[in-house]
């Protein structure tokens, strides 16, 4: 009998993955995803806990699961097992089950590869099955192969964990220490990835340049290496990887830059703050002229090279003048698109007791400022565009009938009337308009596009 299972994904791409895996491992179970929570005989919660609202919205949604499962209980077909995942379980994990007793598991990051023993247990008995160990096993050697398609733009996990510890930062504490997947592992499930029609790869790690292995020949590979190895995969198009830390960007993946055409000239390299004793504080180590060099060294391996970033405005003892460093290095750096968040105090950390806390108004009046800045940054990039032909990989149909979207090589969101069988291929765009958030475009017609080796290559009539 099939049961139906929702998964909710919050966080960053690496949860977006985990939910996924978290699938292939109830899908021998006979669970099946669903839309909808509603009627659900298994809900989870994947969660975040980077920032205190997103931890908030966790218990808030659970006072709404309650009342679903507390229904779904007078139904004939009983029972709607509630599970909480991700990196609040992780770090919350007994306050969930003290404060939530409604919900029959809990369960960090690195333990979802024993799903099965869990759902028995909690099946068996009431109470809830609390799972927040750092196994010594990876689970990643014990996640079954994908179940079906992963779509035409796919993660791969290959790093996982932090050892870098930022005082604001949770990840170290919810993740665990760094951990790099094996060369062979990896370059096997980019290949099921191919052939289960994926063009389109995103390594993901939480410090994903830090990836290291042994590769066949017995050397030690860096990212730079691996990447050059999957670009070897027929039909795989696109690599991107995400999230690099500056400390970690080795000669070998500057060079890659330069020297692998599937590598895409998008890069996320976030910096947190311009001012150098901030940086400091927050046990960055690195300068923001280290951060400067970089990028340099980065665009003159690959000129046209897109950054993103991300920033924390309002870390305890930031100065006017700190923050008018961040404006400056922003301005320096030119920034295709950035994310900015708030500094928020987490539990654990060393920042979350730093006695110079700034008021909110601060850190709101800072946000604005910056975001403002990012923004002006992002409408000037993506403005360049119009009129342009840029390479577009079609991943997905729009909202309106007869829209395709996908990205461009730098990673803007393309919308342009396109026929589906044009899904997964490469098309060239002609960029007719630039939005805040995306390109509108028209499919140049009669052009060539790129052949996949599941479908030949095939040429645009006029209706395309
Ligand atoms: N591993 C990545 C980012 C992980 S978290 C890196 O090192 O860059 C994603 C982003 O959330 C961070 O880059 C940071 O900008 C933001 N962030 C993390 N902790 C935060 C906190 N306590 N308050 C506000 N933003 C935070
Ligand atoms: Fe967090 Fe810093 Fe590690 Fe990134 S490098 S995950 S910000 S501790
Ligand atoms: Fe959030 Fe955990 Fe990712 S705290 S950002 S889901 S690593």
């Amino acid at each position: 009998m099939t049961k139906k299972l929702f998964i909710k994904t919050w966080g960053c791409q690496m949860n977006v993955y985990d939910s996924a895996r978290m699938a292939d491992v109830l899908a021998p179970l006979g669970y099946q995803p669903v839309d909808e929570p509603d009627g659900a005989d298994m809900v989870i919660l994947n969660t975040c806990h980077i920032r205190e609202k997103a931890a908030e919205k966790v218990f808030s949604e659970l006072g709404r699961l309650r009342q679903m499962k507390d229904r779904k209980a007078e139904t004939e077909d009983g029972r709607m097992i509630l599970a909480v995942a991700g990196c609040v379980a992780q770090a919350e994990g007994e306050e969930i089950v003290a404060r939530a007793p409604f919900v029959d598991m809990v369960f960090g990051p690195q333990t979802y590869h024993t799903l099965p023993e869990m759902v028995a247990k909690a099946s068996r008995a009431a109470g809830s099955v609390l799972n927040t160990d750092f196994p010594a096993e990876s689970k990643f050697d014990f996640l079954p192969e994908e179940a079906g398609s992963q779509g035409v733009s796919a993660f791969l996990a290959v790093q996982e964990g932090c050892d870098k510890f930022c005082t604001f930062c949770v990840v170290p504490y919810t993740r665990g220490a760094e951990f790099s997947r094996p060369a062979e592992q990896i370059v096997a499930e980019a290949k099921r990835l191919v052939a289960g029609g994926t063009r389109e790869i995103t390594l993901l790690g939480q410090n994903v340049n830090a990836w290291h292995g042994d590769g066949p020949d017995g050397s030690t590979w860096g990212l730079g290496r691996l990447i050059r190895e999957l670009a070897e995969i027929d039909g795989l198009e696109r690599i991107r990887y995400t999230t690099s830390h500056p400390r970690d960007m080795a000669d070998d993946l500057i060079r890659a830059h330069a020297e692998v055409p599937q590598l895409m000239p998008y890069l996320h390299l976030p910096v947190q703050a311009g001012s150098d004793r901030i940086l400091a504080a927050m046990n960055r180590k690195h300068s923001a002229d280290d951060y400067r060099r970089l990028v340099d060294r980065l665009r003159s391996a690959k000129p046209d090279l897109a950054m993103s970033g991300d920033f924390i405005v309002g870390f305890p003892g930031e100065s006017d003048a700190d923050f008018a460093a961040t404006l400056k290095l922003v301005t320096d750096i030119g920034y295709a698109q950035a994310y900015s968040f708030k500094y928020s105090p987490r539990p654990g950390t060393p920042a979350s007791v730093d006695g110079a806390q700034l008021p909110e108004e601060v850190k709101e009046s800072r946000l604005a400022a910056l975001q403002q800045l990012l923004n002006a940054q992002q409408v000037a990039f993506n403005h360049g565009f119009v009129g342009r032909s840029v390479p577009v990989l079609f991943d997905r149909v729009g909202r309106r009938d007869g829209q395709l979207l996908g990205r461009s090589p730098w990673m803007q969101s393309v919308h342009a009337e396109a026929n589906e069988r044009l899904l997964g291929r490469i098309v060239e765009v002609r960029v007719d308009a630039a939005l805040a958030n995306s390109l509108a475009g028209t499919v140049v017609t009669g052009e060539y596009i790129t052949a996949s080796p599941l479908q030949p290559a095939v040429t645009l009539e006029a209706s395309a």
